[in-house]
């Protein structure tokens, strides 16, 4: 199990909200994608495999600062939310005020690794770039005991397979924590251990050019298009993803 630095972490994001306060325009959230670094497409298959949410309660899993939680209550879900980092919440609580969705959310501090809400809460999940910050094997367990039977929990994370990918990564200007490490298929085969099912669909890869190219300029030239239909011809192509959307079912 890998040591986590929770308290370094906690103040990484802390820091980082301090930006996000400044810039109050980006608070309404109408479009989604705006948040998603170039993800469009894992966010649209994930929102497929979650379904209908309106009038469930849905679970934001690391919600940093709030843009998912407050799509999904827009969608009519009733949302929690949990953070390491305060002041990230505070951002979220923002938001969703903006938003005019403060009524149908509930964001708490709390530790993946020790959530405090009760047995069998959940009817879904989702998380955007969080698992591979935490310790996967303790906060399993608690995601597994918080869902309810049958539900799905589904991540959009980082894929760690391709080494090239891996040091451009570690060469990134906008700086990392030392918790996070791209998930390895080996991490998302532990999951096996605490859930009934485990699926992943890799995705991104000429789409990861989507962020410095542009959505509009992605949807033209169609790369999405273009990786589905490569990554089904030549599986092999899949390690070198960027991208992985994980669903875990109870
Ligand atoms: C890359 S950010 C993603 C946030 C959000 N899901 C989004 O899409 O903007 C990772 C988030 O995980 C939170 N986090 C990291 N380790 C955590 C832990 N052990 N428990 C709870 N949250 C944690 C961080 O504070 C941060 O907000």
């Amino acid at each position: 199990m890998r040591h986590l630095h929770l308290k370094e972490e906690e103040m990484f994001f802390d820091k980082k909200a301090e930006g996000v306060l400044e810039r109050y325009e980006s608070f309404l959230i109408d479009d989604p994608y705006y948040f998603l670094a170039g993800s469009s497409g894992a966010f649209e298959y994930s929102m497929k495999l979650a379904g209908d949410i309106c009038g469930k309660r849905v679970l934001d899993y690391g919600c940093g600062s709030g843009w998912l939680s407050v799509h999904l209550a827009k969608m009519g879900a009733n949302v929690c939310g949990f953070d390491i980092s305060s002041k990230m919440l505070e951002v979220g609580v923002k938001r969703a005020q903006v938003n005019g969705v403060l009524e149908k959310l509930n964001f708490q501090k709390m530790k993946a690794e020790e959530l405090s809400y009760p047995d069998d809460f959940f009817d879904a999940v989702l998380g955007v770039s969080v698992l591979h910050h935490i310790d996967i094997d303790k906060s399993a367990r608690e995601l597994t005991r918080t869902m309810k039977k049958g539900a799905r929990s589904i991540f959009i994370e980082p894929l760690g397979e391709n080494r090239l990918l891996n040091y451009v990564r570690s060469r990134g200007i906008q700086g990392r924590t030392k918790n996070e490490h791209p998930l390895k298929y080996a991490d998302i085969e532990r999951l096996k251990a605490y859930f009934s099912k485990v699926e992943y669909t890799e995705f991104q890869l000429f789409g990861m050019f989507e962020r410095f190219i542009g959505s509009g300029l992605a949807r033209f030239l169609k790369l999405d298009s273009l990786d589905r239909w490569l990554l089904s011809r030549f599986p092999g192509l899949k390690k070198l993803c960027r991208l992985v959307v994980i669903s875990v079912e109870k």
